[in-house]
Formats: C-alpha cells, structure tokens, sequence
C-alpha cells in the first residue's frame, strides 16, 4: 500500500460517506449508544514504516464494544493456549450475534469467541485467578500498549447502561452456566463483559491498537504469532457474525465490527484499519463502515481473494 495514493482515496471516501443519506441505524439496545449522531464518519490507517492517515472524526471516542473481543481472545490464548478451544468452537454462526437458540443448539459451546455468548466466556476465562478490576486493568493495559497511548478508558455510563438492559446477555450467560460453560457468578463475568465493551477508542487509537495484529506493531509480537494467525481466521470467518460471508464476499479482509459502529480490520504485514460510523445494517454491522472498507478494498486491491 502506497502511502501517496492512500490519502486521496480516503479524502474521496469520506466525501462520499458524508453526503450518504441512508446511514443505517444506530443500536437503541444500548441507551447510551442510541443517542449517539450517525452522521459521524472516521477512517484512519496504519502502515509499516510507522506512517497513519486519518480523515473525518478520527479523534472522537466510540465505544468500540465488539471490537474489544479480539483483544479478549488475544489475552486468552495467551494465558490458556489451546486448552481455551474447550469452552469455545471456531465456527461462523448462523443465528444474530445474540442468539440464545444457537448457543441452546450447541449443548452450551458458543459457536465461536465473537458472538456474544462465546465473549462472555472468553470473559470469564480471562476470569481465572483475578478479579473483575484486575482482569479490566489487563485489558486496558493491554489495549494501551498496543495503541501506543495511555489515554484509553472504559465509559462506565456506557457499562451500566448495558448491565440494567442487556437481559439477553443475562439470559446468555445464566444457559453458559447451566451447561456448566459459565465458572464465575453471572454477576462478576458480565460486569466485567460490559465494561470492556465500554470502551471508549478514538478511530486513530483502535487502528494504532490492531498493529500487532497486521503483525507491523513497532514492538514487535506482542502476542505469539500463531496466536495472531488464528484471530486472524477467526475475524475473516465470524468477525461479522452472520453476515461474516457477504463481508468476505465485498471486502476479503479479517475484520471485526462492534455495534458502537466501529469496524478493526487487519491486512497481514500491510496495514491495520479502523472505520466508525455509528449507524448498523440488519446484521448490527457498521453500514457506512463497510461501505467504506469496500471502496479502500476494491480501489486498491486489498481483498486476499
Ligand atoms: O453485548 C452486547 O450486546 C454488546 N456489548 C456488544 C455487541 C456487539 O458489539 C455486536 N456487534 N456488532
């Protein structure tokens, strides 16, 4: 990817964004998030030798949400290395991101870490040993290094908007527990579920974040590279949940989206993306986000298909 010819293409697609009417809508399961102004847009791109170039509201937070489970699942490998496969499968799903009825049909095994119920698993993996505050502590510690930027935080508004709405995930995480899939009390692991999807990232901080995972960050591996390839995998086969095939149909790069509007995607050893626009198509994907990402793909020849 050639830096020169970047710029001009995502000044272009911004334009284009701005002046789209239909900006899909944004989640109101949220409270918190349903006041947020679709016409937000931000694009902001990472490349190797260290350069990144952002147009639109690149510097304001979002909460990433969903984005943040790719960095739960990085921190859980991490501590529990294959054994961590036994909780959660590595399958697309078929069902919205929050079916209690695929999780039902599959004896309490989330299809795969993405959708929530597999999350909040991967949650109280992480769980294993530490509390709720130091578990957060990690992840955001994580989060920070990764981003090069010690200015991330978790919107606390944002966490008990969800904990006194999100009856799903309540209902997610007691079947996970009646399956004997949950160890901690439902309480302790989606209190700490939702505070790290409350994390509040600006576009320029969540691109800067997935470096490691493009393998370009400038520390080096901050996790083991295997590692970096199954997320990878796993971003390209379930990061869009149901809707996983039509995004590798348009775009052909491992992505994942949050319902904040947020999508992280990952070109191995060329680049690491972010995209925000708060406005969701049926499957709660980013509509503008990934309209954008298939533009950046086709014009450039991004797809890895
Ligand atoms: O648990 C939830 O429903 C939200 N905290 C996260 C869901 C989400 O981001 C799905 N993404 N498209």
């Amino acid at each position: 990817m050639k830096q020169d010819s970047i710029r001009p293409l995502l000044d272009q697609i911004c334009t284009h964004m701005g002046n789209e009417q239909d900006r899909g809508a944004v989640a109101s399961y949220i409270p918190e998030l349903a006041c947020i102004d679709p016409a937000h847009f931000a694009m902001s791109v990472c490349l190797p030798d260290g350069t990144q170039i952002s147009v639109g509201d690149a510097k304001i937070e979002f909460s990433i949400q969903s984005v943040s489970k790719v960095f739960t699942l990085a921190i859980a490998l991490g501590r529990h290395g294959d054994h961590f496969w036994t909780r959660v499968g590595r399958e697309p799903s078929t069902h919205v991101f929050n079916s209690v009825q695929e999780l039902e049909a599959r004896d309490g095994i989330p299809p795969n870490p993405f959708v929530n119920a597999g999350a909040i698993a991967t949650t109280d993996c992480l769980l294993v040993g530490a509390t709720p505050k130091e578990t957060l502590a990690e992840i955001v510690q994580f989060m920070r290094l990764a981003a090069s930027d010690d200015a991330i935080f978790i919107d606390p508004d944002v966490a008990s908007s969800e904990k006194e709405t999100g009856h799903r995930n309540w209902a997610l995480a007691h079947f996970l527990r009646s399956c004997g899939n949950l160890r901690h009390e439902c309480e302790l692991t989606l209190g700490t579920y939702f505070h790290h999807c409350a994390l509040a990232m600006t576009a320029e901080q969540l691109a800067r974040a997935g470096r490691f995972l493009a393998g370009i960050h400038p520390a080096g591996n901050l996790i083991a590279p295997g590692h970096i390839r199954s997320i990878n995998a796993l971003m390209m086969t379930c990061g869009h949940y149901n809707g996983s095939g039509e995004f590798a149909y348009r775009v052909g790069i491992p992505a994942k989206s949050g319902v904040g509007g947020g999508i992280l995607a990952v070109l191995p050893n060329r680049a690491s993306i972010a995209v925000w626009s708060p406005g969701l198509d049926r499957y709660g994907n980013s509509l503008l986000g990934t309209q954008a990402l298939e533009i950046l793909s086709q014009e450039l020849c991004l797809s890895m298909f």
